[in-house]
This record gives structure tokens, C-alpha cells and sequence, in this order.
């Protein structure tokens, strides 16, 4: 796997029960995977020389991210090594212009959108789709870091001058209602698996909290999310995981199931951290089953509801260690899972999660909620939730 972070250190945790031994590509000695896994080759996603020494023997090559750049994809696709996802359906996770016209051609409801170079394209674009409008670098997001709500043109112009050079798209700011994601695997052989819709949470551009299943989606639109995935899979031909970001919109003639993609993700993704606990089958153990073209395993859900929730770095760090405020975690909800990824604790960095599994909705989203603060500010919030 390319890349060390906590998606491939969580792949590694599945590869071990299925017996094989995942090598992982760090840039950094202490990522994530790499204090972890055996096999560890140090360098950059981006250097042809790492990159040929971390493929030579691997059965197979999968990614953590989205960072391999496309001429180091097809250098390594003549090694002979199969890639999986291939650079040519990976590119519709790395650049959001490729992906918004690919899915547009196949008929799949998008966000209006634009490319621009200039403050008078985007004025342009906002006389037609009102402001404010949405700005997004082409390549290279990530928790919303390369997004930007643009309220009026002189703000355009601010954000456009503060990235010179840089390759951008613009959208209609889409007036959701939330925000979901459908997670579903391909295999080589063909097979598709699909799990249950999902809600995602947003605050700041960073996803805090899934809620599965997504709670009152009507069945017609869930299934209707879980074939867009299974499609677009198909279409793009992708082998691994595949998590659609969706917009649930009210129908209309442009999105006539409510629904509209915003993203493709091409790995494990934070959306199916619940899998882990909540499903038969993990997205680890799938994106794992899949690259290696293995059966798929099933989807079923394990409890009727299940809530994770990301534990962020706190703006201030707490005087309690994480191991102190486990302790305390443990003590107040044995039931709770907390996977940690070893990461330096700093402002709003995803140093890990934790899943609840439920039958009622509300409490187990309030101890969900609970038990990430508590991990991540070492402070119980008021929930008015009684101790025990
Ligand atoms: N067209 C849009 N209209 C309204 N909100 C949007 C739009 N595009 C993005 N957003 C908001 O910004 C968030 C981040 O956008 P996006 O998923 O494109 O960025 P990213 O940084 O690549 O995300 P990720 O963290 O999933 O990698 C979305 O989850 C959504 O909350
Ligand atoms: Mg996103």
C-alpha cells in the first residue's frame, strides 16, 4: 500500500487475519502503518525511485491516498505489478475536473460546475448559479483544505490572488440537506458488494461523525445511492473500495433520485471506519479481498445502528494523556471501541475514532459524541446523560 497513515495502518490490522503481509510506502519512519507493519520501504509518493523499489515482489500495489502523481502511475503499471485501483480509474479520485466531467458524461448528477483561471470566470459562473459559490483546487484536497466558500467578488479575488498558478474548479453552492455516502468494492473478477448508506457529519470541511444507516433515508433513494456506487465502480472500472460522497438534495429534473456526487475516494475511507465493529465484513478486510481478487465478504450490518465518531486534536492540548483519558473512556462506556493511530496530537488533526453500536438512535449518537470529546478534550460535554 502506498502510503502510512491510519487508512493503511487500519489495512494492515485485516491483512493480518487473512495471512498476508501488507508493505507500506512512508515518508516518514513514525507514520501511522509504519511503526506497525515489518515492511516499511521509506520514501515519496512521488519519487520514481522509491516507488520502484517499494513495488519490486508485490503481488499487488493499492494506495492509502491519492498522491502518486500520473506520470509515476504509468511508469509503474510497466512494471508489470497490478495496480488496483488502475491509474486510469484512480485519475477520477485525484482530480475533481476529470471526475465532474466523466460522471457528467455518464449521466450522473453533479454540482453545476466550471473550470477558472480568473476572478471574471468565477463572476461569470456566480451570475448564472448565484453566490456564493464553491472554489476547489482540481488536485491535492484533503478535510477540506483545498476548499473555499467564496461569498462575493471581492472575496473571489483574495482567494484567486492567494493561489497563483494554481489549477481550480468552481460549483454551486448546493443547498443540501445533508450529507451521505455510499461505500461499495469491486473486485477484478467483477463482483460488487455494497454496504448500508451512510450519513456523514461535516464541521469545517472535515468529517466528524457517520451515522449508519443514514437515519429516515427512504428506501427508494438509499437503493438508488447504493446502485449509483455499484455504477459508477463499474463504469470507471475501479477495483478495491469506492466511497461516494453524496448531497441529498430535493429532487429535481437535474438530480432526480436527491441525490448529486460530490466525491470519489478510491481506498478505504472515513465514512466506513464503522464497518470495523458495525459490519460483517470491515471496508479494510474488503478493499484487501478485493485488490487481491478474492470473493467479496458480506455487508450485513451488526447492530441496527452504528455511530463513529472522529477523534480530532483539541486546540488546546489536554494535561491528560491519551492513556489516562482511555482509562476514563473505558470506565464510562465499556461498550465503546477507540482506535487510535498513534499520531501526533495537534489542532484539529484526525488522531482517531470511535464507534458505538445501538438500537436507539439518540443514544447512541449522544455516547458516540461524548466518548470522541472526551478523547479529544479529556472534558465530558453535558449531554444530560446520567454517569454509568
Ligand atoms: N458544491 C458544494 N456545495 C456545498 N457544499 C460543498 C460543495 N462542495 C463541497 N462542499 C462542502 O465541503 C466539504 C469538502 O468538500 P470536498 O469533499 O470536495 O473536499 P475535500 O477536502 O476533498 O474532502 P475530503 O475531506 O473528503 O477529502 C464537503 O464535504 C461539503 O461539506
Ligand atoms: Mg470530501
Amino acid at each position: 500500500m502506498v502510503g502510512a497513515g491510519q487508512l493503511a495502518r487500519m489495512t494492515h490490522q485485516a491483512a493480518i487475519a487473512l495471512g498476508q503481509s501488507l508493505r507500506v510506502l512512508a515518508e516518514a519512519r513514525d507514520d501511522p502503518a509504519a511503526v506497525v507493519c515489518s515492511d516499511v520501504v521509506l520514501g515519496r509518493p512521488d519519487d520514481p525511485v522509491a516507488l520502484a523499489e517499494f513495488v519490486r515482489g508485490c503481488d499487488a500495489v493499492t494506495y492509502d491516498h491519492e498522491n502518486v502523481p500520473a506520470e509515476q502511475l504509468a511508469a509503474l503499471a510497466g512494471a508489470g505489478v497490478p495496480l488496483r485501483p488502475s491509474p486510469q480509474a484512480l485519475v477520477h479520485a485525484q482530480d475533481k475536473l476529470v471526475m465532474r466531467e466523466r460522471l457528467t458524461g455518464l449521466g450522473v448528477a453533479c454540482p453545476p460546475f466550471a473550470p477558472v483561471g480568473s476572478v471574471r470566470e468565477v463572476r461569470a459562473f456566480a451570475a448564472e448559479h448565484g453566490w456564493p459559490v464553491i472554489l476547489k483546487a482540481r488536485r491535492g484536497g484533503y478535510d477540506g483544505r483545498a476548499v473555499w466558500q467564496l461569498t462575493d467578488p471581492g472575496h473571489a479575488e483574495s482567494v484567486l490572488d492567494s493561489l497563483p498558478g494554481a489549477e481550480l474548479l468552481v460549483e454551486q453552492r448546493v443547498p443540501m440537506r445533508r450529507e451521505l455516502a455510499a461505500l461499495v468494492a469491486r473486485s477484478p473478477f467483477g463482483q460488487g458488494a455494497a454496504w448500508p448508506v451512510v450519513q456523514t457529519v461535516q464541521d469545517h470541511g472535515i468529517c466528524v461523525q457517520v451515522i449508519a444507516p443514514a437515519p429516515d433515508l427512504p428506501p427508494a433513494r438509499a437503493e438508488a445511492a447504493q446502485r449509483l456506487g455499484l455504477r459508477i465502480a463499474g463504469e470507471l472500472g475501479v477495483v478495491g473500495l469506492l466511497a461516494v460522497e453524496l448531497f441529498e438534495v430535493a429532487p429535481s429534473a437535474a438530480a432526480p433520485d436527491g441525490l448529486l456526487v460530490n466525491e470519489l475516494a478510491m481506498r478505504p475511507h472515513n465514512s466506513g471506519h464503522w464497518t470495523i465493529e458495525g459490519s460483517r465484513t470491515s471496508q479494510f478486510e474488503q478493499h484487501l479481498r478485493a485488490v487481491l481478487d478474492y470473493p467479496l465478504g458480506d455487508t450485513t450490518s451488526t447492530a441496527p445502528v452504528t455511530v463513529m465518531a472522529n477523534v480530532l486534536g483539541a486546540a488546546e492540548l489536554p494535561a491528560m494523556g491519551v492513556d489516562e483519558r482511555l482509562h476514563h473512556l473505558f470506565a464510562r462506556f465499556p461498550d465503546a471501541k477507540a482506535h487510535l493511530y498513534g499520531k501526533a496530537e495537534r489542532p484539529g488533526r484526525k488522531i482517531g475514532h470511535v464507534t458505538v453500536l445501538g438500537t436507539d438512535l439518540d443514544r447512541t449518537r449522544g455516547r458516540a459524541e461524548l466518548a470522541a470529546q472526551w478523547m479529544s478534550t479529556a472534558r465530558w460535554a453535558d449531554h444530560g446523560e446520567a454517569h454509568g
